[in-house]
């Protein structure tokens, strides 16, 4: 997990269009260590968002107009988050299963690694060059 939240907070340097989660304290984590500070967890969901190509609102449900916080982050009414937590899961286990045992390259997997932008991921290949 820490190699996960690495990779997520690399690809969060650059600034995201987020709203602030500053005075939140978590209360519903089942994936995510449960001791994990403020600033990771903001990094790995901004890492999570821009893999997937999305904003905060394709997992989190909005809190009516004028609620102190924009979103109901620890809520599970929307089926994307726990279907995020499956994949948080998943992208886990990869890495401590097989990627941690070939590491040549030095990489790991990530979101971005299968969705690159997109919340489902592109099965077709991209079109072979024209034959000569
Ligand atoms: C692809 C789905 C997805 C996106 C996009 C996403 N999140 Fe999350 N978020 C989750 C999941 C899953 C959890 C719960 C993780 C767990 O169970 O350990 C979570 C948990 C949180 C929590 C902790 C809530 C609590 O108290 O338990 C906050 C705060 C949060 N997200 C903020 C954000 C922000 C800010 C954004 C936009 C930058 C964002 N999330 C984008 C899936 C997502
Ligand atoms: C090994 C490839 C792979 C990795 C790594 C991966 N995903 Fe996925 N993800 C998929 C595939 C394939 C689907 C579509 C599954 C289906 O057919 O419903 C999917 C679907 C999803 C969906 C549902 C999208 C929607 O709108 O219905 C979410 C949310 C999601 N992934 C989040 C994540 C997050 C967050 C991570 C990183 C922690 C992640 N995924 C890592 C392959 C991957």
């Amino acid at each position: 997990m820490a190699i996960l939240l690495a990779a997520c907070a690399a690809i969060s340097q650059q600034k995201a269009h987020t709203p602030r989660a500053d005075d939140l304290t978590f209360h519903n984590l089942r994936v995510l260590p449960p001791n994990i500070t403020h600033d990771e967890l903001i990094a790995t969901m901004r890492g999570i968002a821009r893999s997937l190509g999305t904003r905060c609102n394709h997992c989190h449900v909005a809190n009516p107009p004028g609620a102190a916080e924009e979103f109901d982050y620890p809520s599970d009414a929307k089926p994307e988050k726990n279907v995020a937590r499956t994949m948080l899961r998943m992208t886990r286990n990869i890495n401590a299963q097989y990627v941690s045992k070939v590491n040549a390259h030095g990489q790991t997997v990530t979101c971005f690694t299968c969705h690159r932008g997109h919340t489902v991921p592109e099965i077709q290949a991209a079109e072979a060059p024209a034959q000569p």
